[in-house]
């Protein structure tokens, strides 16, 4: 028996929910909100959908009432305030670190085994405040931001490629910030040929570009952060889990060493299976990107140092 618990039943909770209930992800699915019936109403909405899509899972939405939490092997948070137009990620921190360090406990009270999948931004900062806070093993913490930038990344590359997305393969790796994330171009392939190869230095700087500004683009389309992919890279993240499926994924992990960083979480290739974060793979990065690498380090830590400003650690 399979539990999984989504705290936020708004656009990327609700998102996140809907992808595990169409793949049969889990036996179980709690959606969690603070708003009043919000969670209730989407789990009876999408509850209303199974015989019309064919799936088992059952889903349960409830306000605030943790209890309703217990035993989850998995559990995602997407809760706290999304971007506005115009808003960097990192200016959510005052808001969201309060509720993101109250959800985690109080989730850990009642699932003190579940693996935690960190959604809510600025998602490295949000990931570091998570572990600080609850001493959680470092393997059941997963910031979710590499997995959603990969897929943007291998999005982009296809539309240049004029390719099938399925076929290209490309890992987005630093921290999930408009400015420190790192597309890595030279691992980038299509159908195993490196897509430096296909593509000219031109429009291979684009697609980088566009990678990493590609949640600023959509708030700017939206007025408010995207939620399709978002939604859709947690549930892919809680299936490699669930299914124990070890794929390797972008996560944010937290570092002892590896990259030459320690005391961060930020993202990484990361095999993720029943225990969480199972490995951290080297990719043996070269000079240029380690140069990147350290840079979007200082980047998310100069975030996580307020924190400590602001008396959340
Ligand atoms: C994004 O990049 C919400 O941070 C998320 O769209």
């Amino acid at each position: 028996m399979s539990k999984v618990t989504v705290v936020g039943a708004g656009n990327v909770g609700a998102t996140c929910v809907n992808v595990l209930l169409f793949n049969e992800v889990a036996d179980q699915i709690v959606m969690l909100d603070v708003k009043e019936g919000i969670a209730e109403g989407k789990a009876l909405d999408m509850l209303q959908t199974a015989t019309l899509l064919g799936y088992d899972s059952t889903i349960v939405g409830c306000t605030n009432d943790y209890a309703q939490t217990a035993n989850s092997d998995v559990v995602v948070i997407t809760s706290g305030l999304p971007r506005k137009p115009g808003m960097t990620r990192e200016e959510l921190i005052g808001v969201n670190a309060g509720i993101v360090k109250s959800v985690v406990e109080n989730l850990l009270k009642y699932s003190p085994n579940a693996i935690v999948v960190i959604v809510s931004n600025p998602m490295d900062t949000m990931t570091y405040l998570a572990l600080k806070a609850t001493g959680i093993a470092k393997n059941k913490l997963i910031g979710m931001g590499g997995t959603l930038d990969s897929a943007r990344f291998k999005c982009y590359l296809a539309k240049a490629l004029n390719a099938n997305p399925n076929e290209v393969e490309g890992l987005v790796i630093g921290g999930h910030g408009d400015t420190t994330m790192i597309p890595l171009t030279r691992f980038a392939s299509y159908k195993g040929r490196p897509v430096a190869d296909i593509l000219d230095k031109a429009t291979l700087d684009k697609v980088v570009a566009d990678t990493m500004v590609g949640g600023a683009t959509l708030t700017g389309l939206l007025g408010t952060s995207a939620w399709y992919a978002p939604g859709a890279a947690s549930a892919y993240l809680v299936e490699s889990i669930i299914h124990d499926q070890k794929k390797i994924i972008p996560c944010c992990a937290f570092l002892e060493g590896e990259y030459g960083q320690s005391d961060i979480c930020i993202g990484v290739p990361t095999v993720i299976g029943k225990n969480g974060i199972e490995e951290i793979i080297d990719y043996k990065l070269n000079a240029e990107e380690k140069a990147l690498f350290d840079k979007s380090a200082a980047a998310v830590r100069a975030t996580n140092d307020i924190l400590k400003e602001i008396k959340a650690l």
